[in-house]
């Protein structure tokens, strides 16, 4: 599929479907609406009558045109009131869109786009919906689950803006590709989806990088030796050897800063010996979505060639049940020396990324850390599905993933880190325990607990449980299973820099 910008209007692109967005509220007449053929208005203007058209979000009325027009039909599509996030209504009309065409059998699209959205940020939203939308994963299917489109085209009024369109485009594609990575690693089953082959795609992915990125695996025997306790204990239950991944992307251009991206990399959580209800474990592929966010950030790394140098971590394991199994009631050394009571081993999240978070932060001086990571339902039970938590210790670093996050359209609520919660995660025989000692707030206590392991790095934690992996669609361009969510937010970030 390839997207394209072109100077043209409603009357001279050519393509199955043409694409008219309007904005509804104050300033919405159907006569405004610009792009309809004069001797097929009056038509139009019935159809839209009659479906109360008002320009709202993905409202759409479809016009049929006759033979030997340029295209086959005009899909006019609401924009929504003119509000703020412009950006995040275009990637939503330029979904319904896609999936209009695609379910039409259609192959050709063109987007005429109005001279006050002929933005780069909003160049940059239709680019990113139209290939999040065109995302299929059909590895292990005979007929493919959707039909695709060949072409996208944007069109605009202005020669002189196709140049540096065509740029942001080409950005968009680099981000996707990322995004993608992260998706296809998520979806694959864990049967296949193991901790080596999460090692193997981090190889992959350094090999295709021009040396700009390199890898380090260590296997179970020297992560023993570096004594990171809480990670093997997690690892201890499994037949699937544990692979740590590191990876290390170094700047080509002067780069003052030094940054980490830790990932939780559980292949499949069944919780252990504490094991998971049948329900809460159908999904557990999905455990590994913040590696698989990690991998798909570096993935874009040797094209985008950030001004930073950044480090990848992921103690990558399976979480399962077995007679070498860790017990509740077992007591382990984290790297860090603190000792920590195991009480349910479907908390596992957290060992692993504390150990992760003790390697990089011994490794190198740090100016920041992100770890994302699906660590909780109780983050799900406090924002839904489609929306991210964030807690840190750094206002700065906050507000930076936030404006981000904010950006790209994933969507992210800081959550506070609240003092006298680490109180509840105080163990009476171990230094920590791994479940708090109430029932709520299980995702700020378990962002405590992570706090313990933190050592004067600016950092921020990301429970990503809801919107990384969609049981139903997040939007009309971000289809079920595994999102690849973070993995823009990651690449916004490290563009500011
Ligand atoms: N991987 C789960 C969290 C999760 C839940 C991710 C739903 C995605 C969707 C995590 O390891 C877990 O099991 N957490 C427990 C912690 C509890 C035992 C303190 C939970 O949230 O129930
Ligand atoms: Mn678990
Ligand atoms: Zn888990």
């Amino acid at each position: 599929m390839t997207i394209n910008i072109e100077r043209g209007t409603a009357g001279t692109a050519g393509a199955n479907l043409l694409v008219i967005p309007i904005f509804g509220g104050k300033t919405f007449t159907l006569k405004s609406i610009k792009g309809i053929p004069d001797d097929m208005f009056d038509r139009f203007l019935v159809l839209a009558e009659r479906a109360e058209f008002a320009g709202k979000a993905n409202e759409t009325v479809y016009l049929q045109l006759p033979v030997g027009r340029n295209a086959d039909g005009i899909l006019v599509i609401g924009l929504g009131e003119k509000g703020k996030d412009v950006a995040g209504a275009v990637r939503e009309v330029v979904g319904t869109a896609g999936a209009f065409a695609r379910r039409g059998g259609m192959k050709s699209v063109a987007l005429i786009l109005p001279k006050e959205l002929a933005k780069a940020n909003v160049i940059d939203a239709i680019a990113t919906a139209i290939h999040l939308g065109e995302y299929s994963f059909d590895m292990y299917k005979k007929e493919p689950s959707k039909k695709h489109l060949d072409s996208f085209s944007i069109v605009i009024e202005d020669r002189k803006q196709l140049l540096a369109f065509r740029k942001i485009v080409e950005h968009a594609e680099t981000v996707c590709d990322g995004v993608t990575v992260a998706r296809d690693l998520v979806n694959t089953p864990a049967q296949e989806m193991t901790p080596t082959h999460l090692a193997e795609a981090a190889l992959e992915i350094a090999k295709v990088s021009n040396e700009l990125i390199t890898v380090k695996i260590l296997d179970a025997k020297e992560c023993k030796a570096l004594g990171m306790g809480a990670y093997l204990a997690v690892a201890q239950g499994s037949d699937e050897a544990p692979k740590f991944i590191h990876l290390i992307y170094t700047s080509p251009r002067p780069s003052k800063k030094t940054i980490a991206v830790v990932g939780k990399g559980i292949t499949f959580d069944s919780g252990g010996l504490s094991l998971k209800p049948a329900d809460g474990m159908m999904t557990m592929k999905c455990d590994m979505a913040g590696a698989a966010s990690v991998l798909g950030f570096f993935a874009t790394l040797s094209r985008i060639k950030p001004r930073v140098n950044i480090h990848g971590v992921i103690a990558a394991t399976e979480n399962m049940p077995s007679g070498k199994a860790i017990r509740p009631g077992d007591i382990v050394k984290s790297m860090n020396g603190k000792t920590v009571e195991i009480l349910n081993t479907d908390a596992e999240g957290r060992l692993v990324l504390a150990d992760s978070m003790t390697y990089i932060q011994r490794e190198v001086k740090l100016d920041a850390m992100v770890d994302l990571a699906t660590l909780t339902g109780a983050v799900v039970v406090a924002l839904g599905e489609e929306v991210s938590g964030v807690m840190g210790n750094d206002k700065k670093l906050m507000k930076e993933i936030l404006s981000s996050a904010g950006l790209v359209g994933e969507q992210t609520w800081e959550l506070p880190l609240v003092e006298r919660y680490s109180v509840l995660m105080k163990s009476e025989h171990a230094d920590l325990k791994n479940i708090s000692s109430t029932k709520y707030g299980g995702c700020l206590t378990a962002g405590s607990f992570l706090a313990e392991f933190v050592e004067n790095t600016p950092w921020v934690h990301w429970d990503i449980a809801g919107p990384a992996f969609a049981e139903k669609p997040l939007s009309s361009y971000l289809g079920k299973g595994g999102t690849g969510f973070g993995v823009r937010t990651l690449v916004e970030w490290v563009r500011e820099m």
